[in-house]
């Protein structure tokens, strides 16, 4: 019976342990949990989402609170077009988030970064070039490039001199979307190095409708993967979504992936970046209590746990901090939301919105409890205490499970 140790993911020369641990913004998957990853040769993610808000918190920079200072004079103001991102600034947090991470890189493993195109920054191609650009040029090893997948991404980066050199991946959830990207990126001459397939049980935002459940990830893997053999194209695939076990990784990998994204099992680890009160709702979430719904202001559905303090809060919007969300207008689904609410309810201090949320600060804030289908799974990978708290385990074990285990079986903490 093979384990996932019995298979090498190759890029060029390099020679890796098949398993990526999948960004999880806003610095849930930590620098920590991707240096881990790494060390134990694999590849680990950060995420540049909110990069600001990051590096504030991991290098007592000042970021979020010099734009709050700048704009404060339109907090009371629906109109966001005016709050802007520095790019100078972008540029700055990004290299140091980024910069920081790879200089304490140990290990034969690899760093990417998870770059979220749907925050569109109120200014998304500007910005986007900027976050590429700087992640590039602190030294990261590949990038991710993941939720509302820019189709000219590719040409944004193609001037800088890493362009041919660094690991470039995209996630997509159907053939049709990577056959759009590839179309779209032909003219840079450049094929991504890997692609993520990501199917409707994955954690975040989902690339299928509401009708998600109607897929399944291993049919859209083998529908890739046959088409990519017609096009005699040689592209490394990444499934991702519901791995939950070594031999669950091993089907793939047996199948002809080369390599797993996972993230689920992550989200209990002692580097992960969820505070310990949260990763307790992950031990003991229900399957009832795992939704997948469609208060995320990207237009995406997200799965998440019900008891996530961000539904149904209506707090006031806080784009002159953040703005991550703002379109190309300077608007974002939740304003219009809440507005329309403040409007039904004249005089009320407090309301509440449930049509969408406020995703910049919750998630800031680690109160929008995105998470797997499979977090319902998760008591069964650690032990109960007297208290009724599960042990919070290391990101190594979690690993070495993946990488050694045979017959379904999940190793508990020793
Ligand atoms: C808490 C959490 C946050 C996530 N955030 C992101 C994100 O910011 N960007 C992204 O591309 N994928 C995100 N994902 C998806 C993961 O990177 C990964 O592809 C997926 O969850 C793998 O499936 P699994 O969680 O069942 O192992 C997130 C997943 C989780 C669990």
């Amino acid at each position: 019976m093979k384990r996932v140790d019995d298979f090498r993911l190759h890029f060029g020369k390099q020679e890796l342990v098949p398993i990526v641990i999948g960004g999880m913004g806003v610095d849930i998957s930590t620098a920590d949990l991707a240096l881990e990853a790494a060390r134990l040769g694999g590849i680990g993610h950060i995420s540049d989402a909110m990069v600001k808000t990051v590096a504030d918190r991991r290098f007592n920079t000042k970021f979020v609170k010099d734009k709050l200072k700048l704009y404060k004079y339109n907090v009371a103001n629906t109109d966001k077009s005016v709050v802007q991102f520095d790019l100078g600034q972008l540029a700055e947090a990004t290299k140091l988030h980024v910069g920081r991470t790879m200089e304490a890189k140990r290990g034969s493993g690899l760093i990417f970064v998870n770059c979220m195109e749907k925050l569109t920054m109120n200014a998304p191609k500007e910005t986007l070039r900027v976050r590429l650009s700087a992640a590039l040029d602190a030294g990261i090893d590949g990038i991710t490039l993941a939720a509302g997948l820019h189709l000219g991404s590719f040409a944004l980066m193609e001037d800088h001199p890493r362009f041919r050199d660094v690991k470039l991946g995209i996630i997509v959830s159907s053939l049709r979307a990577l056959q759009l990207f590839l179309r779209k990126s032909a003219r840079t001459n450049r094929l991504p190095d890997y692609v993520v397939v990501e199917g409707p049980l994955a954690g975040g935002h989902l690339g299928f409708g509401m009708d998600w459940a109607k897929f399944d990830l291993a049919t859209i893997v083998g529908e890739i993967s046959t088409w990519l053999a017609a096009e005699k194209l040689d592209i490394p695939l990444i499934p991702a979504g519901g791995i939950f076990t070594g031999s669950d990784a091993v089907a793939f990998l047996e199948n002809g992936a080369a390599a797993v994204q996972v993230a689920t099992r992550f989200t209990v680890a002692k580097e992960c970046g969820l505070p310990a009160d949260v990763q307790q709702h992950y031990f003991k979430a229900s399957e009832e209590e795992i939704v997948v719904n469609q208060i995320s202001p990207t237009g995406y559905p997200m799965r998440m746990l019900t008891g996530s303090p961000a539904i149904g809060s209506g707090i006031r919007p806080n784009c002159e901090a953040y703005g991550y969300l703002l379109d190309s207008n300077g608007s974002c689904s939740y304003i219009d939301a809440y507005n329309r609410q403040v409007a039904l309810h004249p005089g009320v201090k407090k309301i509440s919105v449930m049509e969408k949320t406020c995703m910049c600060t919750h998630m800031r804030n680690f109160d929008l409890w995105t998470c797997g289908h499979y977090t319902y799974r998760l008591k069964d990978t650690s032990r109960k205490g007297e208290d009724g708290n599960y042990e919070i385990l290391t990101a190594e074990h979690i690993f070495q499970d993946y990488q050694y285990s045979v017959d379904n079986k999940i190793a508990l903490p020793v």
